[in-house]
């Protein structure tokens, strides 16, 4: 079942369980992170973002993982954080941009959290991104290139979030408000 409530595609995302956590996955730039910090604090519930706790693993920074040790070993640490975040509880998880493309990790987080894809356009994307370098696959002579070619490439992944959520020409307040009432909404579902 797929309904359509202001923007926001809504399929039943039940799985048979109340989800205990909310993932959010889509481009680097899409507003993970930001939206995750204001969506935790609206259901009260703990961030986590899975980059974060790569480098407190690895000691080092993404860039320096993929500078010194290459995107496969970069994407292997990725996949042993995705199984640890098995065992949380009211938690927002903020995902690194490409963790759903392997669908095994997508898998994982659909066991316990409803996931949630945020969406922008690629011009879009260029705009929130253009001013900053700490992301290795944008270091490239064209980016706003490589953003469309590599959304292109992830967007089959990217729809099988249970949520597709447009960020286009929305406030984060907004964006922020809408998931957490469908969350909500999912939750209440399965307390009646
Ligand atoms: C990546 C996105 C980044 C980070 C890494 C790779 C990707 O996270 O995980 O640089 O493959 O899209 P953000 O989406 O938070 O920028």
């Amino acid at each position: 079942m797929i309904r359509r409530l202001r923007g926001v595609r809504m399929p039943d995302v039940s799985h048979g369980v109340a989800p205990k956590n909310l993932a959010l996955v889509g481009f680097m730039g899409c507003g993970k992170s930001s939206t995750g910090r204001m969506l935790a604090s609206l259901l009260q519930f703990k961030f986590v973002d899975t980059d974060d706790w790569i480098e407190k693993k690895a000691g080092k920074r993404i860039s320096e993982i993929f500078a010194t040790e290459g995107e496969p070993a970069f994407r292997k640490l990725e996949s042993d954080v995705v199984r640890e975040l098995e065992g949380l509880q009211r938690c927002v998880i903020s995902t690194g941009g490409g963790l759903i493309v392997n669908p095994e990790n997508l898998e994982s987080l659909k066991k316990h959290a409803m996931v949630f894809c945020l969406w922008a356009s690629p011009e879009t994307l260029y705009e929130r991104v253009k001013n900053q370098n700490h992301r290795p696959l944008l270091n490239d002579p064209d980016p706003a290139r490589k953003i469309r070619t590599l959304l292109e490439a992830r967007t089959p992944a990217y729809r099988n979030a249970d949520v597709l959520v447009s960020t286009e020409r929305r406030s984060l307040r907004e964006v922020a408000q809408h998931i957490a009432n469908h969350f909500r909404a999912v939750n209440r579902h399965h307390a009646s």
